[in-house]
Order: structure tokens, then sequence, then C-alpha cells
């Protein structure tokens, strides 16, 4: 047996001569691969290939991964379409080495084996994946503005057969082990145990390949191919158009040319994918990405909480309770009601099923989450939110009786997502710990959460709330106790707007078209619906106190006569049962009112207050300003975010179109005093 060390890779050649090669990159907690890895992996290929062991199998040295994707850092220094064609070259040149290598070679992934990582496995002869839950492959390039570029997209058709391979591609979602399996992307997937005595006894006996089934590999035949990508075309069209995500349509062009050339394919890789990642989509969507990894490293206290007690079961307490047990803590959920607390085991039950699937592991969660009428958890709670009725004396009431029940050093949240935090906190014997956690309807989809503060809040307090945050998997974005927060003071404006447009005339389908046309994934009308116009005029009424919105009469007249949205089966759209919550939209017709300036009406508005935001310092910089609004509201993620998108454009002439606004619409389209100092 022989041991080389390596500065990111261990290299072992056993008695059976099988040589195991280790990648363990210096000073990461994860694999990514950028150019001194690669380059390294070249030159052990060098001596691999002088010294012919049996075989070679590759894996990770790391616990909870095997290769996350190439490294994004380097994406971020690429300056030319050459520099980035050099670095497309030199990943594809070495994983087509593997691929040439002379002797059996075996990929043994556990954790994450994303992008990159999968690409470098598909050079492989074999492929073994351990059957866990931490086990995840997956192709997510398109999610940056890009598309495979090492040999993926080559080789992936190939192999799997070209709809489902151009599914993963496409999509971006990364599967299971055994999906993997099923779709023929591994050979194996056996538990953790077994993994090393699979991958010897592969290399001791290769076990026969079946080839791909006639009617899988004739998904790449020239005939078949344009065919396939003009659906597929069409499939990506209803999600993400060409002008805003390239990548995609560019990814099935490529296919649709070369799909049976692997040659010609990855030429094609590395021109388009150079081409892409230089434009300004995937420099946005890299720059979102970075965001978010920000957000995630605000978390730095070692706060860990187990136990969490909610209180209020509503539409947010059962979500958040139920979210909360999710992921792994024990939770008491208390409400003044025992039907609302039956509701909430409900439809925790049902998230849990389409989360986890498996009976078993939905009644672990299950008996994680107790109802608890009396607040007997407030006691044990390392945890305690605070999510019934949006009125200050109740919720001071409460306050003042839980106070002296909790734990000292126990987090006391807020979930208020209008009142002010020091109005709340004054009847608290220790003010300074009352913090506000806000999340967003639904709980289980919108990553974000704003941790709300005040002038007296404990940073402490702050920082536990922010590490609590991450545990339970949420994104914390630090905001102060202003009204709306950032995030419903920068949507309302333009919810409003879409409120006012509608009450002229202009019907909910052309104003929504005009949203995500913007870029918007879904139109002000539709999510307003979504979010329910009751909730919608609650902070309209509460902003109009302190800010310069008028509440229209339409939204009031709505939620008086019990059009509440979705949630009623109507608000500015039907939502007839038989269509299971879906609206009845029709395309904007021909003869419908257009306004020319609408989608300025609607944009200018949003992008207005967020300006005006980050001058009042509601968060800290602009990268939190589009941080929180991407994730907050799903604003245009290709465009950057709002203050991103406004040093992008030409800011005089956004401001000049201001003022325009301002003469034809009225106070309300006032230019915040921060658009004289950008750009
Ligand atoms: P909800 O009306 O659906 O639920 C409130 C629940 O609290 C009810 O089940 C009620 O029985 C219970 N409750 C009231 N007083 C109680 C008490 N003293 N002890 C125990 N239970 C009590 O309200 P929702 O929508 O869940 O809102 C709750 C809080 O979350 C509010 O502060 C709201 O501003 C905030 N919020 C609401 C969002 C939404 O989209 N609904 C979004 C973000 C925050």
């Amino acid at each position: 047996m022989t041991q080389k060390n390596y500065k990111h890779f261990q290299l072992e050649t056993d008695a059976d001569n099988i040589a195991w090669l280790s990648i363990d990159k210096a000073n990461a907690s994860a694999n990514t691969l950028n150019r001194e890895l690669v380059d390294e992996l070249d030159s052990i290929l060098d001596e691999l290939e002088t010294e012919r062991p049996r075989g070679l199998v590759i894996l990770s040295a790391k616990s909870g991964s095997f290769i996350v994707g190439a490294d994004i850092n380097e994406f971020t220094t690429i300056k030319s379409t050459e520099q980035a064609r050099e670095l497309i070259r030199r990943g594809q040149s070495v994983i087509n080495r593997i691929e040439g290598l002379r002797f059996t070679t075996v990929a043994l992934i556990h954790g994450h084996c994303l992008g990159g990582g999968l690409e470098l496995v598909l050079g492989c002869d074999y492929r073994i994946a351990e059957d866990g839950v931490k086990t995840r492959l997956g192709l997510p390039e398109v999610r940056l503005g890009i598309h495979p570029g090492f040999g993926g997209a080559a080789r992936l058709p190939q192999l799997i057969g070209a709809p489902a391979a151009m599914d993963l591609m496409l999509s971006g979602r990364a599967i299971s082990a055994r999906a993997a399996k099923r779709l023929g992307i591994v050979d194996f997937a056996v538990p953790d145990r077994q993994l090393k005595d699979a991958a010897r006894s592969v290399v001791q006996k290769p076990p026969h390949k079946k080839p791909l089934p006639f009617w899988k590999s004739a998904t790449n035949h020239g005939l078949v191919r344009p065919l396939l990508a003009k659906i597929l075309r069409k499939k990506v069209a209803a999600k993400a158009p060409k002008n805003h995500y390239p990548a995609p349509y560019a990814l099935i062009d490529l296919w649709a040319r070369h799909g049976g050339n692997k040659q010609a394919m990855l030429q094609g890789e590395e021109l388009s994918v150079a081409k892409l990642v230089l434009g300004d989509t995937a420099q946005n969507l890299i720059r979102v990405f970075f965001l978010q990894e920000k957000l995630k490293s605000l978390s730095k206290n070692p706060f860990q909480a187990t136990r969490v007690h909610i209180i209020g079961g509503g539409v947010m307490g059962g979500d958040i309770a139920a979210w909360c047990a999710l992921r792994g803590m024990q939770v008491t959920v208390q409400d003044r009601q025992e039907a609302t607390l039956a509701k909430v085991i409900q439809r925790a039950a049902k998230l849990y099923k389409k989360k986890l699937k498996k009976p078993r592991l939905v009644q672990e969660v299950l008996d994680r989450l107790t109802p608890d009428k009396n607040g007997l958890g407030i006691a044990q709670a390392d945890v305690v939110i605070e999510a019934i009725f949006e009125n200050v004396e109740a919720k001071q009431n409460l306050y003042r009786e839980i106070e002296p029940q909790m734990k000292p050093g126990a987090l006391l949240a807020t979930n208020t997502s209008s009142i002010p935090l020091d109005v709340l906190s004054d009847c608290l014997s220790d003010p300074a710990r009352l913090v506000g956690i806000h999340f967003f309807n639904p709980v289980a989809m919108m990553q974000l959460v704003e941790i709300v503060s005040a002038d007296n809040t404990d940073p402490e307090v702050i920082a536990k709330a922010t590490a609590f945050t991450r545990q339970i998997d949420r994104l914390p974005l630090p905001v102060t106790s202003t009204p709306g927060f950032l995030v419903n003071r920068v949507l309302m404006p333009y919810l409003l707007e879409a409120v006012v447009l509608e009450s002229e005339g202009v019907s909910p389908q052309v104003i929504d078209k005009a949203a995500l046309d913007f870029g918007m994934p879904m139109g002000p009308i539709a999510l307003a619906d979504t979010v329910g116009l009751d909730i919608c005029l609650a902070v309209a009424e509460t902003l109009s106190q302190s800010m310069n919105v008028d509440v229209p009469e339409r939204l009031r007249s709505l939620v008086e006569s019990g059009k509440l949205g979705k949630k009623s089966g109507q608000g500015f759209y039907r939502y007839p049962a038989k269509k299971k919550g879906k609206p009845e939209i029709e395309k904007p017709g021909k003869g419908d009112y257009f306004p020319p300036d609408i989608q300025d009406r609607l944009m200018l508005r949003m992008l207005n207050e967020a300006q005006a935001c980050l001058r009042e310092g509601v968060v800290s910089d602009r990268d939190m300003l589009d941080v929180g609004i991407i994730f907050g509201t799903g604003f245009a993620p290709f465009l950057g975010g709002p203050i991103h998108y406004i040093e992008s454009q030409n800011t005089e002439a956004l401001l000049e179109k201001m003022r325009h606004m301002h003469e034809s619409h009225g106070e309300r389209f006032t230019p915040d005093a921060s658009w004289t100092s950008v750009g």
C-alpha cells in the first residue's frame, strides 16, 4: 500500500493495485472545482497513466459532500470570452482524460454532487452513490444563468436519453441517489457501509453495462431532436422568457444542433457557456448567489434552540410551528381555540407528507409538534414566537403574562408585520429582549425572514434571532423597526398602483402581464389575491399613516364584499373550486386598454420606495436591500435587485420619467431625495 499527499488530493494505492483518489480541497469545507484543483488533478492523471493501476476510485474526503460544483468565485474573475473558453476547455480536458483512462474508473458519491462535480463523474466508467438523505445529484447551472460546460450537456443525454437529461439541466433540480439510479445516472445506490466494497468489486469484476433502450437513445436522433427541442422551448417559455433567461434556450439549441456528435457538443458547450457567463443575466444571478451567501453568513452567534413555543395558531403561527418542527425542533403551539390547533396539525401533516413522503418520517416530525392550549411549553422554550392578532393591546397583555414564565436568556420574538417594536416592548420589564422575526406567507416557501430591531433592542438578542433563523434554514435580513420594515414597504406602493390601474379600467390580465414582461415572477394583481386582499388592506392602512400612500377605494370595497382573493374563491380573479386554487386568467385581448406607461407606473413606484428605504437606512446597505427585495418580493433576479437595476440604467432618464409621472399622476410619484445622488 502506498500513499501520496497532494495539496487538494490524497492518492492511496492498495494491495490489489486499486488507486483511491480522495478529493480534499485545501482550506475549504466543501470541494469546488477551480483552476488550481483541476491542474493538480491533471498532473495526478499523468502519474496514473504511467503507473497503470488496476482501477481508479474517485471519492471525496469531505464529510458532507462529493463536489458541490465549479468555484463560483472564479466566474467573477473572468474578463473576456477567450479567458472563459480557456477555463472551460481546461475542465473539459481533464474529464476527457478520465474518460480515456485505460483502466476501470469508478466514482464513489456521497452528499452533494452538483454541477461540475456531476460532470466529472460522468467521465467515469461507473458511478456508485450512497443511498442516504444527504446525497443529491444535479446540474443547477441554469440557476446561475449558464448551462453545463464541462461535458455534461454532451454526456448526460447520451447516458439517460434526452427527455430526462434535458429536464434535469433545464430545471436545475437535484435528485436523490435512488432517483439517479432509476434514471441510470448512477449504476448502484448502496448504503454508506457498503460503498467501498461495492467500488472494489466493480473494479475487480466490471459489471456488464446495459445499452440504453432504443426508445431512449432514439430521443437523441437527428430526426427526433428538432421535434423534442420545439416542445422543450415551449415548456421553458412558460416559465422563463428568452430575453430574461437565455441559458436554457442556448442549451436546447445546442443539443438540437449537435446532440448526436460529442465533439461538436463539447465545443458548443465551450462557446455557449463562455458567451453566457459574461452576459448580464449570468452576472446578476451570480451576484444574487453571493448576496444569498452573505445573508447566510450573518449568523455568527452560537445560540442553538431545542424547544420553540409559538403563540397564535393562525395562518402564520401554525405554519411557523410546523416549519420549526420540520427543521428538527421540539415545538409547542398555543392558541385560544382547540379547533385552530387541530387545523395546525392537519396542515402540518399535509406539508410533511409532501416534503418527506415516507409515513415513518412524517410521524417522526408530527411527534415533535405538540398542541398546547394552556401554554405549558413557555417555561421550557428557548424561543417564544408570538403570532397572534395584529393588535397592540392583545400583544402587550400577552407579553405581560408570559415574560415572568420565560427562561432567562430565552428569545422573545414577535411576527408583527406593522406594529413598531418599541411600542410593543414598552410593557416588558426588559424591553431590550423583544425582537421581530417577521416571516412571510407561505412560510414553507418564502426563504426570507426580516429580523426587526428597534433602537433599544439588545444586540445579543438580534444575533440570537439571526442564528435561530439560520437554524431553521431561512435567510435572515436585518431591518429597522420602521413602518412596513423593508419588504412590505417596497412591495405595497407597487401593489397599490396595480389596484389603481385596475380601478381605472385596465384589466388585471394586462396589469399582470406588464409586470411579468419586466421580469417579476408573478403579476401584482395575482400576488395581491394570493397574499389576501384583507392582509393587503391592513398593511396599506398602516403604511398610509406614515407614508405617501392612499388606500384605493376599490381594495376596501372588495374586502367589504368578502372578496379576499384566493382564500375566499374570488378577489380580482375568480378561483373556481374545480380548478383547485388556480385562477381563471384569460390572456389579454386585442381590445384591452393598455396604458403606454403601465410598466413604469408599477415599477417606478417600487424602485422609488427602494431608494427611500436605502436612504433612511432601513437596511444597512444596497446589497441588503437588493437581496431582501429579491427574496422577499421575487423582484426579477436576473436584474440583480432594484438598486443594482437603477444603477445599471441611465438614472437621469429614470428620474426624468419619475418627474413626468409626478406631473401626470400626482404626489405618489414624488421622486425620493436620493435619486439625485445615485448613478
Ligand atoms: P390569524 O388571525 O390567522 O391568527 C391569529 C391567531 O391567534 C388566531 O388563531 C387566534 O385564535 C390566536 N390568538 C389571538 N390571541 C391569542 C392569545 N392571546 N393567545 C393565544 N392565541 C391567540 O393571524 P395571522 O395572519 O396568522 O397573523 C398573526 C401575526 O402575524 C400578526 O401579527 C400579523 O401581522 C403577522 N403576519 C401576518 C402575515 C400574513 O400574511 N397573514 C404575514 C406576516 C406577518
